[in-house]
C-alpha cells in the first residue's frame, strides 16, 4: 500500500516535527492541531525555524518552499478523511487517545493506518478500543522528529504484517531508519532510558552529586550526547513523567516509580526546555540548576 497523503494529529513539539519530516519528503500532509485556538502561530513558528536552516544552509529554499507548500494545518478532524496514514501525537494519555482513535474510525477509510507515536503507551491497548484492529500499530519518531533518524515501529497483537511491511518502507521513504519492535510497555529506547533518567534523580535525591555533576559524568564518562537531566529536560518533565508511571504501572518496580524530585517539578509546571525551567533554569545563560529545587543544583 502507497502512503500518498499523511495525516498527524496534535501539533506540539512532536506533531510538528513529524509533519514537517512528511511534507519534506514530498507527502501532502494535515496536521490537525488537537486543542482549540488558532493555528497561525504553528505555521509561523515552523516558518521562522525553516528560515533558520535556508539561513544556515542546512536547507535550500526550494525544500522549504515545496515543504511549506504540501503542509496544511487545521483544526478540523475530518481534513484527515483522505489520509492513507494518520499518525496521532496527542498528549500521553490512554483515555483522550483512545477517544480520538475511536473519532478517526468515523472519518477515515477503512484501508487507513492508524498509528500513534506514544512514548510508553501500550499500542494493543489503543487497538483494543477499535474497530479495525489490523490497521492500529505504533510510530514512533524521536525529539526533535527532523533530525533524529530512528522510529520504531510497533507492533501491535493484532497489527498485520502488510500494515507493518507498509510502515516500515514509508520510514525509509521519509529518510528513517525504523526499527521493527513487539508491543513491550517503553519499546526499546525508553524501556532503558527511562529507568537510566529516573536513577538519575534517585542520584541527586541521595545528595551523590549536583545535577551539573551528573551530567558532566555522563558525558565525559560514558559518551553521552546530552547529560541524564538534559535529556529530560529536553524530552519534557512530564513526558518523562507519564513514562515513568505507565512503565511503573506495567512493572510494578520501585525503581521505575516516579521520583519526588520529578513529580514536584511538573507539579509546578517546570516541565524543562518547553517551559523554561526544569532541571536547568533556562532563562539565564550558560543554565544552571532550578533554584526552586532544595538539592544540591549547581
Ligand atoms: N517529547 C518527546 O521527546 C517525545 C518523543 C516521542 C514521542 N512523544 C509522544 O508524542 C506525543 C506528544 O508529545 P509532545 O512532546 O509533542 O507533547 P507537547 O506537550 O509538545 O504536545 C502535546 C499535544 O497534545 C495536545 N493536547 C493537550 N491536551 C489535549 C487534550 N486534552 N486533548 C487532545 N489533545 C491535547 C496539545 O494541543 C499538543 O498538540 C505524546 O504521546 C508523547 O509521549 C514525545
Amino acid at each position: 500500500m502507497e502512503i500518498r497523503k499523511v495525516g498527524v494529529m496534535g501539533c506540539g513539539a512532536m506533531g510538528v516535527g513529524v509533519a514537517q519530516v512528511c511534507a519534506q519528503a514530498g507527502i501532502p500532509t494535515v496536521a490537525v492541531k488537537a486543542t482549540p485556538g488558532s493555528t497561525d502561530k504553528i505555521r509561523s513558528g515552523l516558518e521562522k525555524s525553516l528560515a533558520k536552516m535556508v539561513e544556515r544552509q542546512k536547507m535550500s529554499a526550494e525544500l522549504r518552499d515545496s515543504t511549506l507548500g504540501l503542509l496544511q494545518f487545521t483544526t478540523d478532524e475530518s481534513a484527515v478523511a483522505d489520509c492513507d496514514l494518520i499518525i496521532e501525537s496527542i498528549i500521553e494519555d490512554i483515555d483522550i487517545k483512545k477517544a480520538m482513535f475511536k473519532r478517526l474510525e468515523g472519518i477515515v477509510t477503512p484501508q487507513a493506518i492508524l498509528a500513534t507515536n506514544t512514548s510508553t503507551l501500550s499500542v494493543t491497548a489503543l487497538m483494543a478500543g477499535c474497530k479495525q484492529r489490523d490497521r492500529v500499530a505504533g510510530l514512533h519518531f524521536f525529539n526533535p522528529a527532523p533530525v533524529m533518524k530512528l522510529v520504531e515501529i510497533i507492533h501491535g497483537f493484532e497489527t498485520s504484517d502488510e500494515v507493518i511491511s507498509t510502515l516500515d518502507e514509508f520510514c525509509k521513504k521519509v529518510g528513517k531508519d525504523p526499527v521493527i519492535v513487539q508491543d513491550t510497555t517503553g519499546f526499546i529506547v525508553n524501556r532503558l532510558l527511562t529507568p537510566y533518567m529516573l536513577s538519575a534523580i534517585h542520584l541527586l535525591e541521595m545528595g551523590t552529586g549536583t545535577i551539573a555533576d551528573i551530567d558532566h559524568a555522563m558525558k565525559s564518562g560514558a559518551a553521552h550526547p546530552m547529560g541524564p537531566f538534559e535529556l529530560a529536560d529536553y524530552i519534557g518533565l512530564d513526558v518523562v513523567e507519564a513514562m515513568a508511571l505507565n512503565i511503573y504501572e506495567d512493572v510494578r518496580q520501585p525503581h521505575v516509580a516516579s521520583p519526588h524530585t520529578l513529580t514536584r517539578l511538573v507539579q509546578l509546571g517546570y516541565l524543562g526546555r518547553k517551559t523554561g525551567k526544569g532541571f536547568y533554569d533556562y532563562s539565564v545563560k550558560p543554565p544552571i540548576g532550578n533554584p526552586a529545587l532544595r538539592h544540591p543544583v549547581a
